[in-house]
């Protein structure tokens, strides 16, 4: 038990240390002690106070969220009037800027201070004799609202000012925002419980600012950064803060901004000073390349002529400095209309809503697609056609709708409905139970999904068609020459000659390359089919345990599930692809035209020493390739799987090898090189 002097002692300490905790974590973003930890020291304040409780100060990191939910926001007179800034907009303009300023100074180059225009709320903080006192927004510029109950809930923000001998009055301006990555998780938790999104991390920021309870907004993950002084009265101590003192008076803005984080307020590190126009103009391409991986929303940069004396000289405008101006990005977001809202058939098969709008200048492009992901994602935005909504396109990410603006909507707007038949081709949309994407099982008989197919089918793992690649396979498709995969083997000299710079010679080799292709085996020919989920090594696994395409074909769920390697998943997308009727059409017709392989031949698993062993290959070794690698390690009955699992026996590495590596390090695999596998097969 404390008696109350060593309680109003500890009491003390436990604030600072807390505030000192606060500062590094909020701050400075480097924490010095762990969650918990910081817990534990909250939970003393806590509890000390409950046994001395006039003893709670007001600056006491528990009276951050103090205080009953209020009915309204009370105005607030601005001391000094809260003004904005005229706008910049290209090169000519900030020039014009740069020479004015030049100019009426009588300088040949000016000295600026930079930094980010943050994307958030103008908020003026009042200290008075070192305490946080008031936070107001910046409302018309003149009277703001009081919203003092909600920023003390963030942390960011001090208590007091890290002074020993604070000014009577000390006003800080600066911008509430969300970072990117709270705002991202704060929406992950609304659609969780169902709540209202919010559309980007400013409107986020401003939603939980004009909470009328302060405990709400504890919740919300708010952080600050200064740029600006207000009013300063009686500041003997600008001089003398408490580690370092500082040059004094303040001469310049960057000095003030060293100053705001002597006082432990978050400033910018991206805040520079640059010399003239030259100057300004490099920092705005510098910020624009930083701009999409910033951790939070700039909407522009923010030039101020540095030195105080020459600020005062410039004087105002109407509402907004002569001495400062923002310089703008083209806006990533920009309002339009859903005109219609169709689906895009994937080279995969993937059924994907596009919400066709009316053209509207955003990112600095004309956008009139933009994908709504799938089905969830729409229902979840409640997109419908007809809607006005905000349309973001980031830097060189695909747009994308970000939000229905509600308000707009007009009475007769229109429910996307899914189809159920694929648009292309008419095979059925099937969207299994775990997953978001709905997908046209036409498979290869779907023109959407072909090139691709042809390409994999003709691939040298699989039929190893020579000189069937991309190109010649998007020439096909669109001459609409090859509408199913075995149209390949119906195609000639004659018409190879009709497509585009097709010499007789290479239509020649095409066409010997495709009846070479015709004596192949049960596993390449069911890899190359490319269903989905079965890669090389699954289709060496069905083809060794079913022997015969039509055993494949009849095996029922239960009958799949017992190949090698072979899980629900698989055996699902096995079923489904051989159950659309076009797909067994097309394997038909191809053995028709004299696709062949040695039925049962790969049925018998070799028994060698390294029967049932699973390898991995990874990076290049120095004598074998990797086809001649898998093809030993296969002779001598093991397998050569794509990724790394526990289930892994060797990891075969060779130099450059990367994360494959790291993991069955990670795992404690047996790695060998290629000596190592080299004695394996020797001992087999
Ligand atoms: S200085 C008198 N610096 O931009 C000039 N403003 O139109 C005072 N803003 O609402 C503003 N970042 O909230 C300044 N680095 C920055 C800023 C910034 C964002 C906002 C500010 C204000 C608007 C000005």
């Amino acid at each position: 038990m404390f008696n109350k002097a060593d309680a109003c002692a500890k009491i003390a300490e436990l604030a600072s240390h807390i505030a000192q905790h606060d500062y590094h974590y909020y701050v400075l973003d480097t924490p010095t002690i762990s969650d918990s930890e910081y817990d534990g020291l909250y939970r003393q304040l806590i509890d000390l106070e409950q046994q001395f409780p006039d003893l709670v100060t007001q600056d006491s990191p528990t009276q951050r969220v103090a205080g009953a939910a209020i009915n309204a926001f009370a105005s607030v007179k601005h001391r000094q009037a809260m003004l904005s800034l005229n706008n910049a907009f290209g090169d000519d303009e900030l020039l014009a800027f740069d020479k004015r300023t030049a100019d009426s100074l009588g300088l040949n180059v000016v000295d600026y201070a930079v930094e980010p225009k943050f994307d958030g709320l103008a908020i003026t903080l009042t200290y008075e004799n070192g305490l946080f006192t008031q936070a107001a927004t910046r409302g018309d510029g003149y009277t703001g609202e009081n919203v003092t109950h909600n920023c003390r809930t963030i942390r960011a923000i001090p208590a007091k000012l890290h002074l020993t001998h604070p000014p009577q009055l000390l006003e800080v301006r600066g911008e509430i925002l969300m970072l990117k990555k709270d705002f991202e998780r704060l929406n992950q938790t609304q659609a969780k419980l169902g709540a209202k999104l919010f559309a980007n991390p400013r409107n986020a920021a401003a939603g939980s600012l004009r909470q009328l309870d302060a405990q709400m907004t504890a919740t919300r993950p708010l952080h600050f950064f200064a740029y600006g002084l207000g009013e300063v009265i009686n500041a003997p101590t600008y001089n003398s803060p408490l580690n370092s003192p500082l040059k004094s008076p303040l001469k310049s803005h960057s000095e003030a901004m060293d100053y705001l984080a002597e006082l432990r307020f978050p400033v910018s590190d991206l805040r520079a000073t640059k010399q003239g126009a030259a100057g300004l103009q490099q920092y705005y391409a510098q910020m624009g390349a930083l701009r999409n991986s910033l951790p939070f929303d700039i909407d522009g940069v923010v030039y101020k002529v540095n030195n105080f004396a020459q600020q005062i000289e410039l004087g105002y405008v109407s509402r907004a400095p002569r001495w400062a101006i923002a310089h703008k990005y083209p806006a990533e977001e920009a309002l339009t209309i859903v005109e219609d809202i169709t689906v895009q058939v994937g080279r995969t098969g993937a059924i994907t809503p596009v919400a066709r709008l009316k053209s509207v200048f955003v990112g600095g492009v004309n956008v009139t697609n933009a994908t709504l992901h799938n089905e969830d994602e729409l229902r979840r935005k409640d997109i419908c056609i007809g809607d006005t909504v905000i349309v973001r396109r980031a830097g060189d990410v695909i747009p994308e709708v970000v939000a229905v603006v509600i308000e707009n909507r007009p009475a007769d707007v229109r429910q996307f409905i899914m189809p159920t038949l694929c648009p292309q081709c008419n095979s059925h949309i099937v969207r299994l139970p775990d997953e978001a994407v709905a997908r046209c099982t036409g498979g290869l008989y779907c023109p959407a999904q072909r090139k691709q197919a042809i390409t994999h089918f003709a691939s040298r793992r699989a039929l190893d068609i020579e000189g069937l690649g991309e190109k010649l396979a998007d020439l096909l498709v669109d001459a609409n020459l090859v509408k199913s995969l075995d149209d390949i083997y119906k195609l000639d000299v004659a018409i190879l000659l009709n497509l585009e710079r097709m010499a007789q010679k290479s239509a020649q080799n095409i066409v010997d390359a495709l009846r070479t292709s015709k004596q192949t085996t049960l596993a390449r020919f069911i890899y190359g089919l490319g269903i989905r989920n079965v890669g090389e090594s699954t289709a060496k696994d069905l083809s060794a345990h079913f022997g015969t395409l039509t055993a494949l074909m009849a095996a029922p769920h239960e009958a799949l599930l017992q190949v090698n390697d072979v899980g629900p998943i698989v055996a699902e997308s096995l079923l489904q692809f051989f159950a659309e009727p076009h797909n067994r059409q097309v394997i038909d017709s191809m053995q028709q035209l004299g696709v062949h392989w040695p039925e049962n031949a790969g049925k018998q698993r070799i028994d060698g020493l390294l029967k049932d062993k699973t390898f991995v290959l990874t990076g290049t070794l120095p004598n074998l390739s990797r086809d001649a690698a898998q093809a030993l390690i296969e002779a001598a009955g093991g397998k050569v799987s794509g990724s790394v699992s526990k289930k892994t026996d060797y990891v075969v590495a060779g130099s450059d090898a990367g994360s494959k590596l790291e993991k069955a390090q990670s795992l404690s695999l047996a790695i060998i090189d290629e000596d190592g596998l080299m004695q394996l097969l020797q001992s087999n």
